[in-house]
């Protein structure tokens, strides 16, 4: 009988780390995680509440994970969360990297880039990936095997560059430019028994206009340039970092999935 790749339960007895885990990204992966069977740590740095619900929401399916704080920034916050996940669970062999700073000093033009402000940007979503992946490496090759998903993002379109969804910030790009880099020179790095890829989502759904003060009508030009014509979801996002992660996803390694409605056509 040929094997059947997805069973709804493709993370028993693996242990998962997810950083930025109180977000909304971080969360759905978390939660997808969990209910596959996954282990899960919940890494978050502010959102406490919203860290402990996804634990148990994961709890009230019958899964395991905890929660605890974590400063992707800070070395000793990094070694002390990967030191909790292994006493309580055992080595880590998924490793989810969703924490990224969302700050409105990083959505300016080009010009107006403070490199202090992108420093920070920087140290967050990349350093901050590299901190992690140093950190679970020796993790996934006591297991004999490991994948680690990263996040970069899209470069919008660039039609409007007053739209900050079209004409996604230049700091920002710089960074997820970064990340996806970072992701192919590690996937070779690491291989042949740990496989790192990075999923790229475009406009997910979210509190837009009351969390990042976005402009409703800039949601709409972005929709409607969306050859799906909507925007995606948080589950949606999941679902995809899970296949990565996956051993159905066993054979890609070094690469960026998009996951943004058919805005970047690639192939
Ligand atoms: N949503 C989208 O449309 C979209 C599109 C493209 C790319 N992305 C990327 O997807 C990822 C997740 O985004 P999201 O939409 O889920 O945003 P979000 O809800 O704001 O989640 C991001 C999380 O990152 C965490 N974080 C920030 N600085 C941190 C640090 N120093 N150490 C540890 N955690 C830190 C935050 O933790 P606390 O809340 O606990 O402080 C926050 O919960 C990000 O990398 C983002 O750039 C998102």
């Amino acid at each position: 009988m040929e094997k059947l790749w997805n069973d709804g339960r493709r993370f028993v007895g693996r242990v998962a780390v997810v950083t930025g885990a109180g977000g909304a990204l971080g969360g759905a992966v978390a939660r997808a995680l969990g209910r596959e069977g996954a282990r899960v740590a919940l890494g978050y740095r502010t959102s406490r509440d919203s860290a402990q619900a996804n634990v148990e929401r994961i709890e009230a399916e019958g899964g395991e994970a905890f929660a605890a704080v974590l400063d992707v920034t800070e070395g000793g916050s990094v070694r002390d969360f990967v030191a909790g996940a292994l006493e309580r669970y055992g080595p880590v062999e998924v490793l989810v990297n969703t924490a990224g700073r969302i700050d409105p000093k990083d959505y300016v033009r080009s010009q107006q880039i403070d490199p202090r402000e992108l420093a920070q940007l920087l140290n967050v979503d990349v350093l901050g990936s590299v901190r992690m992946c140093q950190a679970v490496r020796a993790h996934m090759e006591a297991a004999g095997r490991g994948a680690i998903v990263n996040f970069s993002g899209s470069y919008g379109n660039g039609v409007d560059p007053e739209n900050l969804i079209n004409s996604v910030a230049v700091g920002y790009c710089t960074t997820k430019g970064a990340v996806r880099a970072f992701t192919a020179s590690l996937a070779r790095d690491l291989a042949p028994l740990i496989r790192v890829n990075a999923i790229s989502p475009g406009a997910i759904e979210a509190n837009w206009e009351a969390d990042w003060d976005i402009d409703p009508a800039q949601l709409e030009q972005a929709v409607a340039m969306t050859p799906l014509k909507r925007m995606g979801t948080p589950e949606e996002i999941a679902e995809a970092t899970l296949f990565l992660a996956s051993d159905g996803g066993g054979y890609i390694t070094g690469q960026v999935l998009q996951v943004d409605g058919g805005w970047l056509m690639t192939g």
